[in-house]
């Protein structure tokens, strides 16, 4: 079903958005898909479209940010991404570092907090420094959150959670009972944030790929056949009133 945009005009710093409802989702989380085919589309490699993708997601971050959005988590590479051609997961790694030295200044400007999630420490040496410089740099801004996937899978953050409360029990440091939702998200890699009330996944795929399995218990999804370089301020404003005009009930029968 295709809502119509609502006709709220919003400007910040310059900016002018379009069509942003009132309730926005506190977090959104959004499964960066269709690099690859946007390229294909136009006789391009793929590391074309993984470039094009950087310049989506600049854009994303800066609307979130002035539209009020509180957190945003961007699913950037995968676990299961490592069985890509190595050249290929290069151009990823070389981007991210080229992303964030570029971008930093300007996100810190905005006091935009990065985060990130996943297994860092298998990346090669130049992306844990930028990450490192990322995390130091914005680590003390309020506004809003930006958390990077990276090497993240679900199935392996529920793993090291089990594994983190095993040693706890282990340890005597919890009892039995004291396992429950609380005590597990605290695990999680997400601890620094709510779970996302909105999952968006772009370029037609509707599956979740080993992202936030436990965290989207709850969540809205919402399937886009738009690529993700192609993912710009209209794409999202339809997102955000998809969202604002579900029913969330969480089981109960309002
Ligand atoms: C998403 O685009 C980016 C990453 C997974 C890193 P893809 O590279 O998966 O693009 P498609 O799915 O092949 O089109
Ligand atoms: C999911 O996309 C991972 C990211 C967007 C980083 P994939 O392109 O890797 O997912 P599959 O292989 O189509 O499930
Ligand atoms: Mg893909």
């Amino acid at each position: 079903m295709v809502f119509p945009l609502v006709r709220n005009k919003m400007k910040k710093d310059g900016y002018t958005y379009h069509g942003i409802p009132k309730n926005l989702p506190e977090h959104v989380a959004i499964i960066m898909d269709g690099n690859g085919r946007w390229a294909k589309k136009r006789l391009l490699p793929r590391s074309a479209g993984h470039r094009a993708g950087v310049e989506a997601l600049r854009n994303i971050i800066r609307m979130s940010s002035h539209i009020g959005v509180k957190y945003l988590t961007l699913y950037a590479f995968s676990t299961e991404n490592w069985k890509r051609p190595k050249d290929e997961v290069n151009v990823l790694m070389n981007l991210l570092v080229e992303f964030l030295y570029n971008e930093i200044e300007e996100l810190d400007k905005e006091n935009v907090r990065i985060t990130f999630m996943g297994e860092i420490s298998r990346f090669p040496d130049k992306c844990v420094t930028a990450i490192e410089y990322a995390l130091e740099r914005t680590g003390g801004n309020t506004g809003l959150v930006v958390c990077i996937a990276l090497n993240y899978g679900s199935r392996l953050e529920i793993q090291n959670a089990v594994k983190k409360i095993a040693e706890l029990y282990k340890e005597d440091k919890i009892s039995l009972d004291s396992i429950n939702d609380e005590l597990i998200s605290s695990c999680l890699d997400t601890s620094h944030m709510p779970d996302p009330d909105l999952i968006i996944r772009t370029s037609g795929e509707q599956r979740l790929s080993n992202f936030m399995l436990y965290q989207a218990s709850y969540s809205e999804f919402y399937f886009t056949d738009v690529h993700w370089p192609d993912f710009g301020n209209e794409a999202y404003a339809r997102a955000l009133n998809e969202f604002a005009a579900r029913k969330r009930r969480y089981g109960d029968v309002k």
